[in-house]
């Protein structure tokens, strides 16, 4: 298989948690290196429902290696708690199969506190954050004041430099009308997940490099999507990483000439959650989407926006991550639907545009031009194999393909690992 990266085309939740446990089955080490707790990746292994937050999605196959890479914001509560989540569902999360390396940044309560407060005071310009204290944490990281997994392992530097951080942190949050934090009971909870996690960190730089030079196939499981790239998305409606494919290298140390394919994630049509421009959004696909009880959020529950596929935004998500191989989700969505649009340029200020503007002001204004395919009116998530799907699920698919611009070579109809289909 290679070293694979696996980035979200669209605004996140596109089914890369379903594609990463499917494509596990061939690698030996599966590696998150950006976000951190505000990702939300749902794998069904049979019956069984999984959402992972922090720990890759590779951890339900057995024999595999999962890292936690230095790219990622790791909230070491959360962290335990997930831990503890999946052992209660009979997955056992051990050294062998979970590292963490040394230098991700640790998110703490203040950074959650800031999260909320910002969010309060941006008012209806607010981001629609999931308050997981993600911006402030990287922030930090940014401004060279923040903590890593390092100094949270080490008992004796810790609790100085915890104290140092939060004296600082109440002071801003005091000054904003905001509860300070506790600094006893916090310590303790911190310290305690310190112990509990102390036995999976190591240096992943330095491990993935050896099993890079042994031959290893890694696959870089990619959180959220190419339009919440805190560069190359709708900033300011963006999350605080780079969610494109560069983001892989510099959040696991794997260089970027060890990388062999980048295959996009992508829905047969569009969700976003949080605010912030949508240009293809549509009421009747979100109402039809909504009934079939599906696109609610993984990680908060919130309900989804969701509009038809936008070519001209998953066209440069292929340019800035570099897609070679496309991967469709959620086709079963579209099942019920004598039409689909397919949105394949921006009107805006009487001009017609072809590639998504940079200010999200503009991108907000921008009116989509759609253009029209026949729906197949017909179940496709019993389908198994791509020569048996209806001929105008065929042609749509390949359409959409090709105007992103890369190779379709996964088609899924449902969320289970058998509805997958290879081409
Ligand atoms: P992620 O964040 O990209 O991993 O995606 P989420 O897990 O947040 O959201 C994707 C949702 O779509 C999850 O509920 C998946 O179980 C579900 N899903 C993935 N692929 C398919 C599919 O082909 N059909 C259906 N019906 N659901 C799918
Ligand atoms: P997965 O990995 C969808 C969105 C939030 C908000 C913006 C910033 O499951 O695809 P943050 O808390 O990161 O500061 O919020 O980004 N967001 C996601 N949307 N899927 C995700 O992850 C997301 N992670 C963050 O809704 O708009
Ligand atoms: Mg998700």
């Amino acid at each position: 298989m290679a070293n694979v990266i696996l980035v979200g085309a669209q605004w996140g939740d596109e089914g890369k948690g379903k594609i990463i446990d499917v494509l596990t089955e061939q690698a030996d080490i599966v590696v998150r290196t950006q976000g951190g707790n505000n990702a939300g990746h749902t794998v069904f292994v049979g019956p069984s429902k999984y959402v992972l937050h922090l720990i890759p999605s590779g951890i339900l196959r057995s024999g595999k290696v999962c890292v936690i890479g230095n790219g990622v914001v790791l909230d070491p509560v959360g962290l335990v708690n997930e831990i503890d989540g999946l052992a209660k569902l009979g997955v056992h999360v051990t050294p062998q199969n979970l590292v963490i390396s040394e230098t991700a940044h640790v998110v703490f309560p203040w950074h959650r506190e800031l999260d909320g407060q910002r969010e309060v005071r941006k008012g209806n310009r607010k981001i629609g954050t999931t308050k997981r204290g993600i911006g402030p944490t990287y922030g930090d990281k940014a401004a060279r004041v923040g903590l890593r997994v390092i100094d949270l392992v080490n008992a004796a530097r810790f609790p100085a430099r915890f104290r140092e951080r939060l004296e600082e942190n109440n002071e801003i949050l005091r000054a904003l009308g905001a509860q300070p934090i506790d600094h006893d009971s916090v310590l303790a909870d911190y310290t305690r997940c310190a112990d509990r996690l102390r036995p999976f960190v190591a240096n992943t730089v330095v491990m993935l490099h050896e099993a890079t030079r042994r031959g290893a196939n890694i696959l870089f499981e990619g959180a959220q999507g190419t339009f919440l790239d805190i560069d190359h998305g709708t900033y300011p409606y963006v999350t605080s990483s780079n969610t494109t494919s560069g983001g892989a290298s510099t959040g696991s140390g794997v260089p970027p000439n060890r990388m062999d394919r980048v295959m996009g994630v992508m829905k047969a049509y569009t969700t976003r959650v949080g605010e912030g421009p949508l240009p293809s959004e549509n009421a009747e696909i979100s109402d039809l989407l909504h009934g079939m009880g599906r696109e609610f959020g993984a990680t908060t529950g919130r309900m989804r926006r969701c509009g038809w596929f936008d070519a001209v935004a998953t066209r440069h998500a292929a340019m800035v991550n570099g897609i070679d191989e496309l991967a469709v989700t959620n086709v079963d969505g579209l099942d019920s639907l004598k039409t689909i649009l397919v949105c394949t340029a921006y009107r805006v200020d009487g001009q017609v545009l072809r590639h998504i503007p940079s200010d999200a002001e503009v991108l907000a204004r921008c009116e989509p031009v759609f253009e029209e395919f026949p729906g197949w009116d017909t179940p496709t998530d019993g389908i198994r194999r791509w020569e048996d799907l209806p001929v105008p699920c065929r042609h749509y698919l390949l359409s959409i393909a090709q105007m992103t611009g890369a190779r379709l070579s996964i088609v899924s109809v449902g969320p289970a690992r058998e509805q997958t289909m290879f081409l």
